[in-house]
């Protein structure tokens, strides 16, 4: 089976499929209320890739060395029926890790089963806070913390594991809670992730001042509980992993801020309308849903994609100190992250 590699020798084994553009949540650093109210136009249902066409375009991308999907949006669990696409694509072959990242809000323990036995394999939930309060100020949203609490013991019940909760820090806002979010999740199995606020889509207001750097989040984790440095699972993984020395698990760190990890990049991202993505930081996609719906054949469509990704030169965040002028960049929650 062919596969395909970019410019710098980076292969595509990675899809990032968002489902939906919506969200029940309104994120400081994703989707400030301000900017997002009621009126905001999100795509209408016509626009959005359907399940079957997605499954098409991942049978492709399987073609190309993709082992490994993860869907998002958005918020994925309010794309209806979203069982239906995880069996569609649990079903391809060649397919060996099928996950979604989650806010957690919508997930009871019934439609963690449905998903666990649609053939999803884990879960990845975002939890910002243990405090109601901080939360809502960092996730703009009446949803208290116990939902979200619960929502990660529905996912292990489920078997969705090992779930990963993914804590963005913005500095002033959510990192006093460094330490009390470590210490809640020791000794639970679950893999808490700390990420670097990051410079995404234009409209966070982003300031470099706002970011905790991940050696700050290190050291003061490490000062409590000992931290042992871990070996990748994979070279082109986000996150530095870490493992307490007194056995309460692993953590890890995101830091694509202030240590870039594009040099392994294997990563494609699909939109909900179905424009590809070669970045999370990209300024335009490619309009692979015209070749869908324009009657394209698949071999026609895996040498568009071929085109796209040998002609792939981004490293956005390697390369974050020489922009200089603001560049229009896709919003995170049209990618899902
Ligand atoms: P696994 O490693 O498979 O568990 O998933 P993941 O960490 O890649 O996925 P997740 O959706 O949990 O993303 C974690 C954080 O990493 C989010 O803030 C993403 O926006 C960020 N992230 C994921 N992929 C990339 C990437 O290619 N570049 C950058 N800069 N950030 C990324
Ligand atoms: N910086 C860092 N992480 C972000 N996420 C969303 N926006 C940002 C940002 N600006 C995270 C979400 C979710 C994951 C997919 O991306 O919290 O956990
Ligand atoms: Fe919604 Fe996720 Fe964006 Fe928050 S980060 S607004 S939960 S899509
Ligand atoms: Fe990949 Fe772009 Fe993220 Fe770098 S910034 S790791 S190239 S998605």
């Amino acid at each position: 089976m062919a596969s395909v590699t970019d410019v710098w020798d980076r292969p595509l084994t990675d899809l990032r499929i968002s489902v939906t553009d919506r969200c029940n949540f309104r994120c400081v650093y994703c989707m400030p209320k301000e900017l997002f109210g009621p009126s905001f136009a999100f795509l209408p249902r016509q626009e959005l890739l359907t399940f079957e066409e997605i499954e098409r375009l991942a049978r492709i991308f399987q073609t190309l060395g993709v082992r490994k999907i993860r869907l998002t949006g958005g918020e994925p669990l309010l794309r209806q029926e979203l069982e239906r696409l995880v069996e569609r694509l649990a079903a391809i072959p060649g397919i060996e890790d099928l996950a979604m990242t989650t806010n957690g809000s919508l997930l009871s323990l019934e439609r963690a089963r449905r998903l666990k036995s649609a053939g999803l394999k884990r879960l990845t939930i975002s939890l910002d806070s243990l405090n109601d309060e901080t939360f809502r100020a960092m996730n703009e949203v009446n949803v208290p913390v116990s939902r979200v609490l619960d929502a990660i013991g529905h996912a292990e019940a489920a078997g969705l594991t090992p779930v990963k909760v993914n804590m963005v820090v913005k500095r002033g806002v959510n990192d006093q809670d460094i330490l009390p979010m470590a210490h809640h999740f020791r000794f639970t199995g679950h893999i808490l992730r700390f990420i670097e606020f990051m410079d995404v889509g234009t409209t966070n207001g982003w300031r470099m001042d706002e970011v905790v750097p991940g050696s700050e989040i290190v050291a003061k984790i490490n000062a409590a509980w000992p931290l042992d440095p871990v070996a990748p699972e994979r070279p082109g993984d986000v996150a530095q992993r870490y493992r307490y020395r007194d056995g309460a698990g692993e953590i890890g760190i995101i830091a694509s801020v202030t240590a870039p990890f594009c040099r392994h990049c294997s990563r494609a991202r699909l939109s909900p309308e179905g424009q590809l993505y070669l970045c999370l930081f990209a300024s335009q996609g490619y309009d692979l849903r015209r070749l869908l719906r324009g009657g394209a054949t698949d071999e026609e469509i895996r040498d568009a994609v071929i085109a796209q990704w040998t002609g792939r030169r981004v490293r956005y965040s390697d390369e974050r100190h020489q922009h200089t002028a603001p560049q229009p960049k896709v919003e995170m929650f049209r990618i899902g992250g």
